[in-house]
């Protein structure tokens, strides 16, 4: 039976992006058997232009019924002094807590051939292969109580709550000991339990997991360290499983490890592996519409729907190696550029993936 997949474009370079991984998805469909339906549906400020809420109820149905989603980025500047209950942002919040997407998979590898892409001296970045587990449903981005309020005094006082339920923890900590099983079975738990109660608890949680999981190395780093250590040496990480929080920014930094944050794809899973999957780079408004943004994150992002959520490990492996020819070949977006390559926009380079494709 032919899987459906929920496409949402949403916001600024995510309407660039996402047309690219769509041509990629057509051409399996068309030329390599891959049996899907392709819908379309509004996100984020696009939506709330259109309708007057960034999660229009029609896209939350439509994403319910689908088998995945595929999503390019929320957000922009139009939309940043509308009340926080409407931004962009929320759409994408709301359809990860909707769904019940709670494990977000996001995998930090150097592709070699933009080693001197990286910031890093290639040295410290050659080979890197970190698969960052991110919880998405719980934490501060969705503890309550939130909000400002104004105290007798008139200050304004601003609070968000973090809070996390054993379950949850337990869940994305399992999540991420079965992908550490199938990799380097080394889990790096990152919290701040010097500091924070319930990242206190985080920790004994995660060791109590850890224990159901005997080949499994577990460890556990202060975030203020795990942000330096992935900035001095990233390679010692295999499996790192975080808070919704950290992993926002931790994924952000390791992301720049591999030379772009325009490389870095993602799942985001619920209990039974029904997924949505995005780039983890943002709407980028200063470069929208100048068809420059680099697409490949979007388009990994769809070898992971492959793999994770259609059941397809060899189309995705191909998509994979199509990047690979393509970066051999030279193409590099301005993100990834470096002398002597062949500086392309979005459209090139995404055609590019697609004529490897059809090559291999
Ligand atoms: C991400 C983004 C989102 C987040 C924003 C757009 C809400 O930064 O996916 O990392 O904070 O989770
Ligand atoms: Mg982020």
């Amino acid at each position: 039976m032919s899987k459906n997949i929920l496409v949402l474009p949403g916001d600024g370079i995510g309407q660039e992006i996402v047309a690219e991984a769509v041509k990629l998805l057509a051409c399996l469909r068309d030329d390599f058997g891959l049996d899907i339906d392709m819908d379309e549906a509004l996100i984020g400020g696009t939506a709330y232009d259109a309708t007057g809420t960034p999660l229009p109820d029609a896209t939350l149905d439509l994403a319910r019924e689908s088998d995945a989603i595929l999503l390019g980025a929320v957000g922009g500047t139009k939309w940043e002094s509308l009340d926080i209950s409407v931004r962009p942002e929320r759409g994408l919040l709301g359809l990860r807590k909707e769904l019940g997407l709670f494990a977000n998979l996001r995998p930090a590898i150097l592709y070699p051939q933009l080693a001197d892409a990286s910031t890093l001296k290639p040295e410290v970045v050659s080979g890197l292969d970190i698969m960052i587990v991110r919880e998405l449903t719980g934490g501060i981005y969705f503890g309550q109580p939130r909000g400002v309020r104004e105290l007798d005094s008139g200050e304004k006082e601003g609070f968000n709550t973090l809070v996390y339920r054993e379950s949850e923890v337990d869940r994305i900590v399992r999540v991420a000991m079965d992908i550490a099983m199938k990799r380097g079975k080394r889990v790096c738990s990152v919290d701040k339990a010097n500091v924070l109660e319930c990242t206190e608890m985080w920790r004994e949680v995660a060791v109590r997991v850890g224990n159901d999981f005997p080949d499994v190395e577990l460890s556990h780093m202060y975030v203020d360290n795990a942000a330096m250590q992935l900035v001095r040496a990233p390679k010692q990480f295999d499996v790192m499983v975080t808070t919704n929080m950290f992993g926002d920014i931790l994924s952000d930094c390791a992301a720049m490890l591999t030379g772009s944050i325009g490389m870095l794809p993602s799942a985001s899973l619920d209990e039974n592996g029904r997924g949505m999957y995005e780039p983890i780079h943002g709407s980028a408004p200063d470069i929208a519409g100048q068809g420059v943004a680099n697409p490949l994150a979007t388009i990994l992002s769809v070898a992971m729907m492959l793999r994770y959520s259609l059941g397809q490990s060899e189309m995705a492996d191909r998509i994979e190696s199509a990047v690979m020819k393509t970066l051999d070949e030279g193409f590099r977006t301005p993100d990834i550029y470096s002398e002597g390559m062949n500086k392309v926009g979005t459209e090139e380079i995404g055609d590019a993936v697609v004529a490897a494709l059809r090559a291999n």
